[in-house]
């Protein structure tokens, strides 16, 4: 999307005005550009339907620009959540047939936090995974981009486009994110996620992409990986993100880990076939890191951030792991697998345990991994667990200022005694029963995440563990998608980090 900010003067094909609650008339400045003919009706519009009322929408036809009324509601109530909604919607509700040139004008009770959120809830929208649909693909490139005139009061210009810039970065990512897990599974499996990310490093010099392959994963005994991935003729791999590795700095810099399960099909212990073509976005956790790397480059943060993506596809096949089989793993502790369609916590016990090696300040793992935090939560919230309160915290209110929200899950002592209490081995990769399976999950975790300096009697790394079963895909509450994966947490986690 191309986009500039101007002051309230000219207006493109289309005039979107989003107003508070209770005016009866349109702000001054709020119609300057427009012919007579759109102002007098524009006016009326005011004075007979539209009050502002939060959810409503009304379409002025002129012939030179059509006005879309956006109603915001009461401005006491205003939210992040409630501007970002609106401008999403608003980017739904357009068609490029009434032409792509859009001018969103900010009058009466805007300030320049609500008119980033307006903006960027419009920006997150502007997405549609289209590549494979032919017909939609060549209307989209006949019809171009849309091209965005912000407008507002001269005072707040500056800002505005310092922010905008900002946003652009951060959507960037997000898209990114959204078009790795879109991406069916015959197209993006370990080694070609870890292509792509070799090819966004190229012409970036303060990037650095590392990629470990089968013979590397062997090498350092990486078998978490190894036995998920070795089911499947698409071999595993872990793939390691530096942005700034040179910076000159002794402190600790942040570690975010992702689950990359191109495609899971549970493996030996084979899932029902209902719905098992959504198990493409089993990698959104890895998707994550990416797309969260780019966010953060294309926003030119300065400080150094790693991110490491644990890449297998889980396939039955004559070479698959099985239940029963006890793996060794990077970390040295023994996992007992007792059912191999909880694969996630198997590759991501490897990642936890490389990322102790960079001392990170912390570390935070993303993953679709049960469906048990989906019967907890539903679509509406990402399970938050943490070994840290501080982070805890941070995490979740990093989420809510994102409307991304990550919703605090505990982990019991318990549930960690649950998860160690194996006969043959350190771990075992299932819970006793099936109740409680996210904080099971959680607690499997847990026992990969190193102390500080692998020191036996130290302080564990802080840690917080994202369970985006949820929230990855399919919720339909979920303003800022269309259709397919969301992106998720990619705003979150660039919001605490660049906001320590
Ligand atoms: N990728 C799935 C979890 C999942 C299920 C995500 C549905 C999104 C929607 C994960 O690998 C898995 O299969 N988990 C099992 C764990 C169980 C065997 C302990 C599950 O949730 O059933
Ligand atoms: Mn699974
Ligand atoms: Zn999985």
């Amino acid at each position: 999307m191309d986009w500039k900010v101007s002051e309230r003067e000219e207006t493109g094909d289309v005039l979107v005005l989003p107003v508070w609650e209770g005016k009866n008339k349109p702000a001054n400045s709020a119609l300057n550009g427009l012919p007579r003919s759109s102002v007098i009706n524009t006016k009326s519009a005011f004075k007979s339907r539209f009050d502002g009322k939060a959810g409503s929408k009304l379409s002025v036809w002129g012939e030179k620009c059509r006005v879309v009324l956006v109603g915001m509601g009461d401005l006491e109530k205003s939210s992040n959540k409630i501007a970002r909604d609106a401008g999403a919607k608003t980017m739904s509700s357009l068609s490029k047939k009434d032409g792509t040139n859009l001018t969103v004008r900010f009058t009466t009770g805007w300030n320049l936090e609500s008119m980033l959120w307006f903006i960027e809830g419009m920006m997150l929208r502007d997405y549609a995974f289209v590549k494979y649909r032919s017909k939609d693909k060549k209307e989209i490139e006949e019809q171009g981009e849309w091209s965005l005139d912000i407008q507002a009061s001269s005072r707040y210009l500056k800002e505005l486009s310092a922010g905008i810039s900002r946003i652009v970065g951060r959507v960037e990512g997000v898209h990114l994110a959204r078009d790795l897990a879109n991406e069916p599974p015959n197209y993006l499996y370990p080694m070609s996620y870890a292509e792509r990310a070799k090819e966004w490093a190229k012409d970036k010099p303060n990037v650095v992409v590392e990629v470990y392959d089968w013979d590397d994963l062997q090498k350092k005994g990486m078998y978490g990986l190894i036995n998920v991935g070795k089911g499947s003729s698409r071999k595993p791999c872990m793939v390691l993100f530096t942005l700034n590795p040179n910076v000159n700095s002794n402190a600790r810099s942040p570690c975010i880990v992702g689950k990359g399960i191109t495609f899971d099909t549970g493996g030996i212990s084979l899932k029902p076939g209902a719905s098992m073509d959504e198990m493409k976005y089993d990698m959104h956790g890895a998707a994550t890191v990416f797309g969260l790397m780019h966010a953060l480059y294309a926003t030119g943060h300065k400080e150094r951030v790693r991110g490491i993506a644990c890449l297998a596809e889980n396939m039955p096949s004559a070479e698959a792991y099985r239940p029963g089989d006890v793996i060794p793993t990077y970390s040295g502790k023994t996992i007992e697998v007792l059912n191999t369609d909880a694969e996630g916590r198997n590759v991501l016990a490897d990642g936890l345990w490389k990322s102790g090696e960079f001392d990170p300040s912390y570390i935070i793992d993303l993953a679709t991994l049960t469906g048990a935090v989906v019967v907890s939560l539903g679509h509406e919230a990402t399970g938050l667990w943490s070994n840290d309160s501080e982070l805890l915290e941070k995490v979740h209110q990093a989420g809510n200022l994102e409307d991304e929200i990550a919703w605090k899950m505990p982990l019991l002592p318990a549930f960690e005694k649950e998860m160690t209490g194996s006969k043959i081995a350190d771990v075992r990769n299932l819970g006793k029963s099936r109740w409680g399976g996210a904080n099971t999950a959680a607690a499997f975790l847990k026992q990969f995440v190193p102390n500080r300096n692998f020191e036996e009697d130290g302080e564990q790394i802080p840690w917080a563990h994202l369970d985006i079963a949820g929230t990855a895909w399919g919720a339909d509450t979920n303003a800022m998608v269309g259709h397919g994966a969301t992106g998720i947490h990619v705003r979150t986690l660039h919001t605490l980090i660049t906001n320590p």
